[in-house]
């Protein structure tokens, strides 16, 4: 699985560390920034790695800033993005099972290095419960954002 990774300058020295475990783990890795601490904006690293996955390019998305609040809410200003910040590891799995959540948010100074890797795992290895209600209320996701386009 093709997974893209973004950051801006509050989450770059966790993205690295994210970066190498799911390397390790075997997945491919897409890098669209930044690529250090300096001062950046990050709806830009939001929107390069929604287009990468709205390309075909990636699956599933991480993004790392502060708080992981802007980039989520950049992420999901995207038509077909689902974007969920989280900062634990009930969560992370249920945005994939439940709202087949296709990028990860969160925020180098909410959480740590360990929890930011057990988060990343949770949502990289849960996959969609693809029926019932499930289906139901992601599709109603989709009309609210056709209708708001
Ligand atoms: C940058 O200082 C910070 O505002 C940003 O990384 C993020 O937390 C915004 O939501």
């Amino acid at each position: 699985m093709k997974i893209v990774i973004g950051c801006d300058h509050a989450g770059y020295n966790i993205k690295g560390i994210v970066k190498k475990h799911i390397e390790e783990k075997g997945y491919e890795v897409i890098d669209v920034g930044t690529d250090s601490t300096a001062s950046c904006h990050y709806p830009v690293y939001a929107s390069a790695l929604c287009e990468k996955i709205l390309g075909g390019e990636a699956e599933l998305g991480i993004l790392i800033c502060g708080t992981g609040i802007g980039m989520s809410m950049a992420a999901n200003k995207h038509k077909g993005i689902r974007a969920a910040c989280c900062s634990d590891v009930f969560s992370a799995r249920l945005t994939r099972e439940h709202n087949d959540a296709n990028v990860l948010c969160f925020g180098e100074r909410v959480v740590g290095p360990g929890l930011a890797l057990d988060l990343v795992d949770a949502f990289l290895g849960a996959e969609y419960l693809n029926n019932g209600n499930h289906v139901t209320r992601v599709a109603m996701l989709a009309d609210i954002e056709n209708k708001n386009a």
